[in-house]
């Protein structure tokens, strides 16, 4: 039975076209629906640096880059896929996304770095085209009137952010009760649709200081020749063109306290849907908002389990019955002992107990 499962897979597998529309006319796509992303229980496996190397023993899925808004194959982002995988650690989730691409960097111009995000979806309603596919305005569109429509964004644009540093959630920004980060840009968002988007917190009809920022995440390419920490003046950091790697490296809690429907929330033994997004100044052209690649053009399943298969194969087999006959003995041995203590005790209790009621 188990033997059957791969060749059953293969048949259920094939790609289902997904249609949709948009304002501008038909928009129709091909979605990859053997395409997702396992999050397996790994603690104490990855440091949140922006270093990929404590993650070559982690499962991910490599995705082709094709232009959000026209996802055609001929005009894929040309430098190479985007691989991304992710694990978690019962408490947090870690997210690693790599990207080849020629090293830019332009200090303070965030649409002349690259940049990425990633979308997840909080409300059932919310579709992956469209960021949540709300149908009201800027004008009309409220928690109340895209109520189901929520999705969660976290974008990282990399123009202020000093490789390998950690940004995102500061006590600042928390403060002031939103998902801003003043000093990297690695911002919590949440959107309706692409014109009713918005950093945690921050509402057309009104503020709620009890958001927070709640990701962290650093970056760096494979093409930096020190691991000793860089800071701000060093940059551009690396040579402009150099071949190479990039990696965005991201953590959240599982669960956040988001009392108002704008952060995901993810839960062990279950699936979120999820996607990402990449920036990149193609050309050394700066990038606008809406001209990036995305790893499909529907939601991608991102399966979070309890387990890890790595884990539990080591554990299994000849192992267990060797330790299981050593504790027996064990418990055994124990249990002669105590009954020679207990019997001394007895003994030496019927010679040498005195009543200490006069104390
Ligand atoms: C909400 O917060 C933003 C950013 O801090 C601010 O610009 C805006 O004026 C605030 N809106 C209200 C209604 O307080």
């Amino acid at each position: 039975m188990l033997r059957l499962q791969p060749i059953l897979l293969l048949l259920l597998s094939g790609s289902t076209l997904v249609r949709s529309h948009e304002e501008s006319g038909e928009w129709s796509c091909e979605s990859d629906s053997e395409a997702r992303v396992p999050a397996q229980y790994r603690p104490g496996l990855v440091t949140l640096d922006g270093h990929a190397d404590d993650w070559k023993d982690v499962n991910g899925f490599e995705f082709s880059l094709l232009p959000a808004l026209d996802p055609d194959a001929e005009n894929a982002y040309s430098g190479g896929k985007m691989t991304v995988k992710a694990l978690h650690d019962g408490q947090d989730m870690y997210f690693l996304l790599q990207v080849k691409g020629d090293y830019v960097y332009s200090k303070g111009i965030g649409n002349k770095c690259p940049s990425v995000a990633l979308m997840f979806q909080v409300g059932d309603s919310a579709t992956y085209h469209n960021m949540g596919g709300c149908k009201e305005s800027p004008d009309t569109c409220t928690s109340k009137s895209c109520r189901g429509y929520e999705v969660d964004i976290m974008h990282f644009s990399i123009g202020n952010a000093v490789p390998g540093r950690l940004y995102g959630g500061n006590t600042l920004d928390n403060i002031e009760g939103n998902g801003g980060d003043r000093y990297g840009h690695l911002v919590d968002v949440y959107s309706w649709n692409p014109h009713c988007r918005n950093l945690d917190g921050i509402s057309p009809s009104g503020n709620d200081s009890s958001a927070q920022n709640d990701w962290k995440g650093a970056w760096w390419h494979d093409s930096f020749t020190t691991h000793s920490g860089f800071v701000e003046a060093d940059n551009p950091y690396g040579t402009s063109g150099q071949k190479g790697t990039y990696y965005f490296e991201f953590s959240r809690p599982l669960r956040t306290m988001d009392r108002l429907q704008q952060d995901v929330q993810f839960s062990i033994g279950q699936s979120s849907k999820f996607s990402a997004a990449f920036w990149y100044p193609v050309d050394g052209n700066p990038w606008h908002g809406s001209a990036h690649y995305t790893v499909g053009c529907d939601w991608v399943p991102l399966d979070i389990s309890s387990g890890s298969s790595a884990l539990s194969k080591s554990a299994s087999g000849d192992s267990w019955d060797a330790a299981s006959a050593f504790a027996l003995l064990l418990s055994v041995v124990s249990l002669c002992l105590s009954a020679i203590v207990g019997y001394r005790s007895f003994k030496a209790k019927s010679i040498a107990f005195s009543p200490i009621d006069h104390l």
